[in-house]
């Protein structure tokens, strides 16, 4: 199994370059089943959560091909509208292709996400907003089929919870529905609203993608185009963490700066300089410990649960404590104890932790538990005193492209073992 290896104690200088968002291109590869025309899609990020969309897809009888960072998807007949166990097991978002299946072949068969390290990843608002599309869902054997022989009718929905992939599950679903639909509480996300303009670009009518309430009119069918997906705002905001620990000067290029404003804000008060470049680059400078400033993470625009982890990481660096609550999912702070291993000081209680900053941390043998868990490790490698052995980063390859030399471009002292 790969381990990184990073000497810690670099200041990083230079660029790093943000590739597609893994987010936005699942559920815009899962869109490609919607029509039988070719989609062609661009700044696909290379990452272990795209291929196994791609083996799915595929799987069901799409035709998929490759170039750098295009992927071609044709969808001209769909025989097998199934995402089996073996593979979609290493990934949550399998339940993005309930939608768009249903939706198009009127029938679907998908294994259930199973819990992971972050927490239960229930799909029950996805199958209760499906049902009032008028599908019928049965779950048994680990698999949730869904049955709409007569297509699927335009209807009001009402979230519970807001939920991305739900969301965007949904409003896959929507498209080819008879009639009107209307998504209350939807979720905000960039990533919805990538999914939304490439729908429009297929001929899909929906307004209000990026706010709470989202409409959808029916279409008979939708064709084939070219998009690119945006930037990804997680690795972004890693980025700009990843500057300020080592204490360095760092562009990250190729971003949006406004998607990764509610952590620009609390950077920005815990003493870094983050500065906005032309409208896709920010360039952050730290030249010491940071303040300690709390975060409560929330659904977009609010603090990302996705940067909560590499933000923790920050604070056990700080001068002073910090209070790190996470509200969307309820066990997302593994990486704490991984963290402690490394010198750091932090309480958990319920869904708060507590981080008391250290002038130092040192490195350790740590193991990652999650791909944002994982990415907090390599933050705080890269600050702590000596070498550290991060075990298990196939977590890491599920999102990250090339991360280890993307961080060794701008001279961190890390290599893959
Ligand atoms: N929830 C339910 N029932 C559902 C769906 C969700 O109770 O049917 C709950 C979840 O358990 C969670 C909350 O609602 O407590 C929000 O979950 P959401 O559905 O929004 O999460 P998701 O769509 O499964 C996406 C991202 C996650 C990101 C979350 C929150 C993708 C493929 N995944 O997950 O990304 O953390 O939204 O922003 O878009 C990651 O990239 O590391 C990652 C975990």
């Amino acid at each position: 199994m790969d381990k990184f290896k990073i000497a810690g104690g670099i200041p990083l200088s230079g660029e790093l370059p943000v590739s597609g968002s893994k987010n936005s291109a699942l559920p815009a590869l899962a869109a490609c089943l919607l029509t039988e025309e070719p989609v062609t899609l661009h700044r696909i990020p290379k990452v272990k959560d795209i291929l196994t969309m791609e083996n799915l897809l595929a799987y069901t009888g799409a035709s998929v091909s490759h170039d750098d960072a295009t992927v071609r998807v044709e969808a001209k007949s769909l025989d097998r509208p199934e995402a089996p166990y073996e593979v979609v097991k290493t990934m949550r978002a399998s339940s993005l292709v309930l939608g768009p299946l249903v939706g198009r072949t009127g029938r679907a068969r998908v294994s259930m996400p199973g819990g992971c390290a972050i927490g239960s990843r229930p799909i029950n608002l996805h199958v209760s907003a499906l049902e009032q599309l008028g599908a019928t869902l049965e779950q048994s054997y680990g698999y949730v089929e869904a049955h709409a022989p007569e297509g699927l009718r335009g209807a009001h929905i009402h979230f519970d919870r807001i939920t991305v992939t739900g969301t965007e599950d949904v409003l896959m679903a929507a498209v080819l529905a008879r009639g009107e639909t209307v998504i209350r509480n939807a979720a905000r996300e960039p990533e919805v609203k990538d999914l939304a303009d490439l729908l429009v670009k297929m001929g899909a009518k929906i307004e209000g993608a990026g706010t709470p309430i989202i409409r959808v009119q029916g279409v008979e069918r939708l064709h084939g185009t070219d998009h690119t997906i945006i930037p990804d705002r997680i690795e972004a905001g890693t980025f700009l963490l990843a500057g300020a620990i080592s204490r360095g000067d760092v562009l990250v290029k190729d971003c949006v700066p406004e998607h990764v404003a509610a952590l620009a804000i609390k950077m920005r008060q815990a003493g870094a300089e983050v500065e906005e470049k032309d409208g896709e680059a920010l360039r952050v400078r730290c030249s010491g410990r940071p303040t300690a400033i709390d975060v409560t993470t929330e659904e977009y625009p609010g603090f990302a649960t996705d940067l909560q982890a590499q933000y923790m990481a920050w604070m056990t660096t700080a001068h002073g404590i910090s209070f790190v609550t996470e509200t969307i999912f309820e066990n997302r702070f593994m990486h704490a104890l991984e963290l402690a291993r490394m010198g750091a000081n932090i309480r958990i209680e319920g869904r708060q932790a507590i981080v008391a900053g250290e002038e130092r941390l040192t490195g350790a043998q740590v193991l990652a538990s999650d791909l944002r868990a994982s990415a907090s490790l390599v933050l705080a490698a890269l600050v702590a005193q000596g070498e550290t052995i991060i075990d298990r980063v196939y977590h890491m390859d599920r999102g990250y492209e090339r991360i280890e030399e993307k961080l060794a471009g701008a001279g961190a002292r890390i290599e893959r073992i």
